[in-house]
């Protein structure tokens, strides 16, 4: 899957052999690549992390990055990858490379993860939007491996029946897991005969979903899905995953049990500001990133820090925008915040004057904030 979002930290990459290229529906791939023993360490990984690849297009080096569909366990990386259109630099990636060949690729990243519990009966569910399906693959196979007793189901939309990236391997391991893992495709722009497995997954669909798939529970009592989910995953486009996970939020799942990962630049807030704050206006920001000083000015602090500093087109790191994945972390050097919420700084870093960007009003005239966390 190709994203977009900026990166704070330098990244350490290498030559990786590529294996195995497959075309899985008219417009995506999967590469899969061998990690030789001297490289097991820095490769390393854990469900739900991507790669960045760096490839030559149209005479210029790309760097994109991939969430590996292959689990830690299966000791070899595979990715799932989107080409946009002919001109998408994807589509030289496709074309460019065939099994033999070296790709650079980076050391794994990324915090779309979740804590194993083998001994643990969890209830998971995954919302996945086309190619947003690469980390949930990931993730279902790895607890389908490591937690016998993990139930989850998998929501997943496309477009039409032809254009299923991985639906013969999901399918695989439904049948192999019939009795903890069940698959609802959906499809927006192709009828099935079934009104509910039709349109997008969004809000709407969700409440369908919570009213009419019915289970049974640890006490073998008939309850609604929703009545046990421990934890949701979706990854998809930005509109799809604020639906989504407003809607979980909405009917009772804490923030901190919905991880989402983005796959595009997006430039609206996950969930609203619940709270209302005194209005300051004309904030100068003056601010340290990939050891370069910017200086810019707010309109005022309506909308949080990360949010205007991605409207006006700084390179910025984010993730989850919601306060949980810690991507966005900097220090504030100077001025006032209020952070709104925070899953991911303990209690020492918030002392120490670490701030979340994507959680962070600001409140005071001017503030210096650092996202170079190593200088
Ligand atoms: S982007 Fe995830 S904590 Fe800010």
């Amino acid at each position: 899957m190709e994203k977009l979002l900026p990166k704070a930290k330098q990244q350490k990459f290498h030559l990786l052999k590529l294996t195995k290229k497959q075309q899985l529906t008219k417009n995506t791939f999967s590469l899969e690549f061998e990690i030789p023993e001297n490289l097991k360490q820095e490769f390393r990984f854990d469900a739900g992390q991507y790669v960045t690849l760096k490839y030559p297009s149209k005479g210029e080096v790309y760097q994109n990055d991939f969430s590996m569909t292959s689990a830690p366990y299966e000791e070899k990386l595979t990715l799932g990858i989107k080409i946009n259109s002919e001109e998408s630099s994807t589509n030289d990636l496709f074309h460019g490379f065939e099994p033999g060949h070296l790709v650079e690729v980076s050391e794994p990243k990324g915090r779309f993860t979740l804590t194993s519990k083998p001994h643990e009966f969890r209830t998971i569910i995954g919302f996945a939007g086309g190619i947003g399906i690469t980390p949930l693959l990931s993730h279902f196979k790895n607890i389908l491996h490591n937690e016998p007793r993990t139930r989850l189901y998998l929501f997943y939309g496309n477009t039409t029946k032809d254009n299923v990236p991985f639906k013969k391997e999901i399918d695989e391991l439904v049948e192999k897991n019939k009795s903890r893992f069940e698959v609802h495709y959906f499809y927006s722009r192709e009828k099935v005969g079934n009104a509910f497995l039709e349109g997008r997954l969004d809000e709407k669909k969700l409440h369908l979903i919570i009213n009419q798939l019915m289970m049974i529970d640890d006490t073998d009592e008939e309850v609604t899905l929703w009545d046990s989910v421990d934890e949701v995953l979706i990854c998809g486009k930005g509109e799809m995953i604020k639906s989504l996970a407003n809607a979980c939020y909405n009917n009772g799942i804490p923030k901190k049990n919905i991880h989402f990962e983005l796959f595009e630049e997006y430039n609206e807030d996950i969930y609203s500001q619940e709270k209302e704050f005194p209005l300051v206006e004309d904030i100068a920001v003056d601010f340290k990133i990939f050891n370069n000083r910017y200086q810019t000015s707010l309109k005022d602090n309506k909308m949080r820090l990360l949010q205007q500093l991605l409207i006006q087109k700084f390179p910025v790191p984010y993730s989850c925008k919601s306060g949980i994945c810690g991507s966005c972390e900097c220090v504030l050097e100077e001025g006032e915040v209020e952070l709104l919420e925070n899953e991911y700084l303990t209690e020492k870093e918030e002392k120490s004057g670490k701030i979340l960007a994507c959680m962070s009003v600001v409140l005071s005239k001017k503030i210096k904030v650092n996202f170079d966390l190593d200088s």
